[in-house]
């Protein structure tokens, strides 16, 4: 199969530059990663993923942890079939996500991706990075807690990423769910190995009376995919 950033539809050298950049700077921080979780080896082997505690949280701040550029593809090529207008974020890190959503904007001609990040020095960092690719008109940055900083919005949501901390991924799909609109598509990473704690949100998608439909893609640590059937009424 083709490699998927090589062959990617971000043919543009300022966007490939960065994101090429920062896969590879995702890359290096991975074994210190996979170390960490290391007690926790049942659950993965197991298949029940591992506890994410929010109590050690501090020693992501600096960690980019990005989604990988096959699910960047994704991302960027559902913006485009679904022309959407409206991307909403959880979780900016150091921009890598957004870049490949900006990039769809900045190809069809319009919209905006709303992304949010609780950590200052990483919006800072993230905000380099749209500005290094010159996508940084296609971007609102809302810095805090996405709980709060995403309640408003400016109109109907084509497309939600949850890629925060999994234990606030229903939450934020709460905060988001007035404005999604019929058809909506709903996207949360790291769906193997953090299957325990987005076991509630997955039960939310998957419940008949909440309107979703959903599926889980083998993409990279596993992508749910699921689109709103029915806008909130
Ligand atoms: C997995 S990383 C996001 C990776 C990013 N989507 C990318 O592909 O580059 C998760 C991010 O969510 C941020 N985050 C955690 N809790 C948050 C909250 N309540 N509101 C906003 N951002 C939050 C973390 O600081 C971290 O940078």
């Amino acid at each position: 199969m083709a490699d998927p950033l090589t062959h990617s539809p971000l043919n543009d050298p300022r966007v490939h530059g960065v994101l090429d950049r920062l896969h590879r700077a995702a890359a290096r921080e991975k074994p210190a990663l996979a170390l960490s979780f290391v007690t926790q080896l049942p659950g993965l082997l197991l298949g029940r993923g591992v506890r994410f505690d929010p109590a050690r949280s501090g020693a992501l701040d600096d960690k980019l942890i990005p989604i990988g550029p096959a699910q960047g593809r994704l991302l960027y090529m559902l913006v485009r079939a679904m022309r959407a207008e409206l991307v909403v974020e959880l979780g900016t890190s150091y921009g890598v996500s957004t870049l490949y959503l900006a990039a769809a904007m900045r190809d069809q001609g319009r919209g905006r991706v709303i992304t949010s990040e609780i950590i200052p020095e990483k919006a800072a960092r993230a905000r380099a990075h749209f500005e290094e690719a010159g996508l940084s008109e296609w971007v609102e940055l809302r810095e805090g807690d996405a709980t709060e900083t995403l309640a408003a919005m400016p109109g109907p949501i084509d497309l939600a990423l949850l890629d925060g901390f999994p234990t606030i991924a229903l939450d934020v799909l709460r905060t988001l769910e007035p404005h999604l609109r019929e058809g909506a598509t709903v996207l949360a990473d790291d769906l193997h190995l953090f299957r325990h704690d987005l076991g509630p949100l997955v039960e939310h998608l998957e419940d008949p009376a909440n309107g979703y439909r959903t599926l889980e893609l083998p993409i990279d640590d596993g992508f749910l995919f699921a689109i709103r059937e029915r806008a909130a009424g």
